[in-house]
């Protein structure tokens, strides 16, 4: 239900926005939705943006954002980093399309092996992709086929779990555990022990409002899952840039496999999965392997020149250990600046998140489940929204916030100054 509140946000958005209404009707015609992100989608229709420069993004209406939602946290490097674009530019004038081996891919198999302590990594085009992988590394190796996922995840456009399994997501025999409840989970994991062959998690409930998991929770699930012989894997498509080696790492587990994509790829397509030797290892088709099963992987792009180039620079250059404990440790700070002026709103407002990755919620205290997500006051939430947008603060519809690595502090001032007086206005 529209409320006369929020028809008058969104007649002041269209008014200011004029032009990306018109790019976004003419898309309809050949794009249903006029985008191909379903993310994207909210009333009255989604920005357009002509350009972005570090931590701003230019709409094609003239308007410029600090752009905090950082490309749902694949724009951690924020727009155009030279140090990538060079690397990617010389990269492809030597070679576009390979076709073959090409040196980047091992480069950034080590630096990936070493920074996330992976015996093995196999890249895809997706983090989508690179869960349906890790699934299927599991169901090969344990020659089972129940997957465990949690109330509220996303692993991808076929593994989508916001409220139950999607009726579109890959044919799976899935189990629904509760999130942040170790009783429930380990009864459930008891339950179809024989038959599980992977355990599927969100560190945080990234999509799902940047709910973080507790460590207890976490450690109890990996261990009830070993136990019954299923293999734990890891979704840190998102949270790999949280502390020195991902936040499993940081709620005290080592995954049998992980998964990686978003940010790693510098702005290009990418993903990955990576783990222990002997599970990996079933896609190792080389002659001299004489084993007794082999699993294929095959994809065009898996290797491709940019991704791999840019992922290299990522992480040996930009993305270092050292700066991602640091970026973690400044998201922490500004994430408890933004929960001290929702408190002084008086307003039922509460943020959520670890590190740099966050999200605002129209509920007065954090939630810690998909559940209590789902109670937020919606007109609440899409005002803030509005009231952000028209003070230059671009977020995600839902309320997610990203730092970037180019955002300055007077830029996170401006943005707890737009908050304060987006959430005075909504008072009024
Ligand atoms: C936790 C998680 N896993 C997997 C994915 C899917 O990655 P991609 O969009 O690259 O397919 C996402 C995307 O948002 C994600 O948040």
């Amino acid at each position: 239900m529209t409320t006369s509140r929020l028809a008058k946000a969104h007649g002041n958005f269209a008014d200011r926005n004029p032009e990306s209404r018109r790019h976004y009707e003419a898309a309809r015609a050949h794009l249903p939705g006029g985008h191909t992100r379903t993310v994207l989608t909210h009333a009255p229709f989604p920005l357009v943006f002509a350009s972005g420069q570090g931590s701003f993004l230019h709409d094609v209406d003239g308007h410029t954002y600090i752009d905090m939602l950082g490309d749902y946290t694949a724009g951690l490097l924020g727009h155009s980093e030279h140090r990538v674009i060079d690397a990617v530019t010389t990269a492809l004038k030597t070679n576009t399309s390979v076709g073959g081996i090409h040196p980047a891919e091992a480069r950034l198999a080590k630096l990936m092996c070493e920074r996330f302590a992976l015996d093995r990594v196999r890249f895809t085009n997706s983090g989508s992709e690179a869960n349906l992988m890790a699934i299927t590394t599991a169901t090969q190796a344990t020659e089972r086929n129940k997957i465990m996922v949690f109330h509220g995840g996303y692993h991808g456009g076929l593994l989508y779990f916001a409220s139950g399994a999607a009726p579109w997501n890959a044919p799976y025999d899935f189990v629904i555990a509760p999130y942040n409840d170790a009783p429930g989970t380990s009864a459930l994991i008891a339950e179809h022990a024989g038959a599980l062959a992977a355990v599927v998690m969100e560190p945080m409930l990234g999509s799902g409002g940047c709910v973080p998991a507790d460590a207890e929770f976490v450690q109890q699930v990996f261990a009830d899952a070993r136990g019954a012989g299923a293999v734990t894997i890891a979704d840190e498509v998102m949270t790999s840039r949280h502390g020195a080696r991902g936040m499993f790492a940081l709620l005290g587990v080592q995954p049998d496999i992980a998964t990686y994509g978003k940010y790693l790829g510098g702005g290009f397509s990418f993903g990955a999965f990576g783990g222990r030797a002997e599970l990996l290892d079933q896609f190792d088709t080389s002659p001299e392997t004489h084993r007794s099963k082999v699993v294929a992987h095959a994809g065009t792009f898996n290797n491709n020149m940019s991704s791999m180039t840019a992922g290299c620079v990522v992480l040996s250059d930009v993305y270092t250990s050292e700066v991602a404990i640091a970026h973690t440790a400044r998201g922490d700070d500004f994430r408890e600046s933004v929960a001290a002026v929702l408190a002084q709103s008086g307003l039922p407002v509460s943020v959520s998140g670890f590190g740099s990755m966050m999200s605002l919620h129209a509920l007065a205290s954090p939630p810690r489940t998909a559940v209590d997500v789902a109670l937020r006051d919606n007109e609440l939430q899409e005002l803030l929204f509005f009231g952000l947008l028209e003070r230059g603060v671009y977020t995600a519809a839902r309320g997610m916030m990203n730092l970037s690595l180019p955002l300055g502090d007077d830029q996170l001032s401006a943005v707890l100054d737009a908050l304060t007086d987006t959430l005075m206005r909504v008072k009024d």
